[in-house]
C-alpha cells in the first residue's frame, strides 16, 4: 500500500512539475510576410508557421485584394522542410496595394483556428486585419450546441456498448437475454448515428458557418481530407465490424476456441472505437502525446466497462433469468467496478494535469470548473456505490427457477435503487465530459 502511494506521489509530482503541459490549440507562430509588413515588391508566396503539424489542408489559406478578388494561385503546400510551415503561391506581378490573408486550420484536436493578417505592396494604405475578420473567427452557437449534444450521445452509446464486457465476464446467462442484447445494438446504433452527425457538423464548425451548411459538399470534402474526418470513418468501420460480430460472440454453446477468437476481435474493434475518440480530442495537443492519449484510452475504456456494466446490472436486477444467482453476478461486477473506478480517477487526474496549462487553471477557468464538477460527480457516485456494495455483501435472493414471481427482498430493492441512481449520475457526468472536450483548456 505504502509503495503504491509513493508511486502515485512520484507520478503526480512528475506530471505537475516535471513535464511541459499541453498548450491550448494550434497557434500561428509567425507568417511571411508578417502582419502589417510593407513590401517594395510583391511576394511570390505567403507562408504561415504553426505550433503543430496540421498537414496540408486544401483551401486553408486565401489571399484577397481590397476589392475581395482572390489573388492566390495553386494549392496550399509545404514550402520548406518544416512540417509546421504551410503556404500558398500568389499570382505573378501583383499590382501595388493592400492584401488580406485569411487562414482557417483544423487542429489535431478537431478545433478550428481562424484569423487574418494583412500586408501592403508599394505605397498604398495599410489595412489592419482587426475588425475585418472579427465576425468570422467564432463558431456558430447552434452548431456548437448540436455538436456538444451529439458528442454526449456518442458517449452514452459507447457506454451501452461497454455492457458487452458485463455479459462476457459477469453474466453469461444474459447472452441470450433479448433485452440485454438490444442495449448493445442501441449503443452501436447511437455511436454510428452520432459519428455521421459529427462528420457533417465538422465542416460548418470549422468554417464558422450555421446548421444550413451541414450538406455543403465542399465542406464535407474538407472534413474528409483532414485526419479528423478519416478517424470518424475508421470509427464507423470498427462499429460495423463489432455489430456483425455481436450475435456470433453471444451465441450460446460456442466452442471455447471460437469464443476466445471472437472476444479478441471484439477487443481490437472496441479499442479502435475508443482510439478514434482519444486521437481527436485535447489529448493530442500534449507535447508528450503518448501520455495523454494512453490516459484517455484508459479513462474512456474504464468508463465504458463500469458504466456499461451498471446499465446491464440494472436490467438484470429488474429482469433476472430464471434461477439466476444475482449475488454471483453482482459480486463479479463489484470487483470489476472497483478496479475501473480506480483507473478512472487516476487517468482523469493525469489527463487534467497534462491538458491544463497550469494547476491554477483548475480554479480560474471554465475548464477547471468542469473538472471539479466531474470530481464531485465521481465522489457522489462512489458514495451511492458503497450502498450497493453493502447490499451485495449481505447476499441477494436468487430468482425462482420455476418462473414464479421473484420475492423482492429489501436488499434487492436497495441495490436496484442505488444502481439506478448510479446510472443517472453517470449520464450527467458524461454530459460534463462532452462539455469539457469542447472547452479550451486555457479558458
Ligand atoms: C476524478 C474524476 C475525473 C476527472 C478528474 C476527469 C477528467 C477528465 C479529463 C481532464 C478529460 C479530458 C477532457 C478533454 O479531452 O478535454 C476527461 C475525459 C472524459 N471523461 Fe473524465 N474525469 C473524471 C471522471 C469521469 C467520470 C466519472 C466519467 C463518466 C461517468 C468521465 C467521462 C469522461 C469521458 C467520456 C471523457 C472523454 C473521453 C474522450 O472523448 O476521449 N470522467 N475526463
Amino acid at each position: 500500500m505504502k509503495r503504491a502511494l509513493a508511486l502515485l506521489a512520484f507520478l503526480l509530482g512528475w506530471l505537475v512539475l516535471g513535464a511541459t503541459p499541453a498548450s491550448a490549440h494550434v497557434e500561428v507562430l509567425s507568417s511571411t510576410p508578417g502582419d502589417g509588413a510593407r513590401l517594395s515588391a510583391a511576394p511570390s508566396l505567403v507562408s504561415i508557421t504553426l505550433s503543430e503539424n496540421v498537414g496540408i489542408q486544401p483551401g486553408s489559406i486565401k489571399v484577397v485584394d481590397l476589392t475581395g478578388r482572390q489573388v492566390d494561385s495553386g494549392p496550399v503546400f509545404q514550402p520548406g522542410d518544416v512540417a509546421e510551415q504551410v503556404g500558398v503561391r500568389l499570382q505573378p506581378d501583383l499590382p501595388d496595394g493592400s492584401y488580406l490573408v485569411e487562414y482557417a486550420f483544423v487542429s489535431a484536436d478537431s478545433h478550428p483556428v481562424r484569423g487574418t493578417f494583412a500586408f501592403v505592396v508599394g505605397t498604398g494604405p495599410l489595412v489592419t486585419s482587426a475588425g475585418a475578420v472579427s465576425a468570422a473567427t467564432g463558431t456558430d452557437a447552434a452548431v456548437d450546441a448540436v455538436s456538444t449534444t451529439v458528442r454526449w450521445l456518442a458517449y452514452v452509446g459507447v457506454v451501452l456498448l461497454g455492457g458487452l464486457a458485463f455479459l462476457v465476464l459477469c453474466r453469461p446467462a444474459g447472452r441470450t437475454d433479448r433485452r440485454a442484447r438490444r442495449l448493445l445494438y442501441w449503443g452501436s446504433g447511437l455511436v454510428a448515428a452520432a459519428t455521421v452527425a459529427t462528420f457533417v457538423l465538422q465542416g460548418p464548425y470549422a468554417a464558422g458557418r450555421g446548421l444550413e451548411a451541414v450538406f455543403d459538399t465542399g465542406l464535407l470534402a474538407d472534413t474528409l481530407r483532414v485526419a479528423y474526418g478519416k478517424l470518424l470513418l475508421l470509427r464507423l468501420a470498427a462499429l460495423a465490424a463489432l455489430t456483425v460480430l455481436l450475435p456470433r460472440l453471444l451465441r450460446p454453446g460456442l466452442p471455447d476456441r471460437l469464443r476466445s477468437r471472437y472476444e479478441n476481435v471484439a477487443m481490437v474493434t472496441g479499442f479502435l472505437v475508443l482510439l478514434t475518440f482519444s486521437a481527436t480530442g485535447h489529448p493530442v495537443s500534449d507535447p508528450i502525446m503518448f501520455v495523454s492519449v494512453t490516459a484517455d484510452l484508459v479513462h474512456f475504456g474504464a468508463i465504458a466497462l463500469w458504466a456499461g456494466g451498471l446499465v446491464q446490472l440494472a436490467l438484470c436486477l429488474h429482469r433476472p433469468a430464471d434461477g439466476e444467482d444475482l449475488t454471483a453476478v453482482a459480486t463479479r461486477f463489484s470487483r470489476i467496478a472497483a478496479g475501473s473506478v480506480t483507473a478512472i480517477a487516476l487517468s482523469g487526474a493525469v489527463l487534467a494535469l497534462r491538458i491544463m496549462p497550469s494547476l491554477e487553471t483548475l480554479w480560474t477557468t471554465k475548464f477547471g470548473l468542469l473538472v471539479l464538477l466531474k470530481i464531485a460527480g465521481l465522489a457522489i457516485l462512489l458514495l451511492v456505490a458503497s450502498r450497493s456494495r453493502r447490499a451485495v455483501r449481505r447476499g441477494l435472493a436468487p430468482a425462482p427457477a420455476d418462473g414464479a414471481t421473484a420475492v423482492v427482498t429489501a436488499d434487492v430493492r436497495k441495490l436496484r435503487l442505488a444502481v439506478g441512481v448510479e446510472v443517472l449520475l453517470s449520464v450527467v457526468v458524461l454530459a460534463l465530459a462532452a462539455l469539457l472536450t469542447v472547452t479550451p483548456p486555457g479558458g
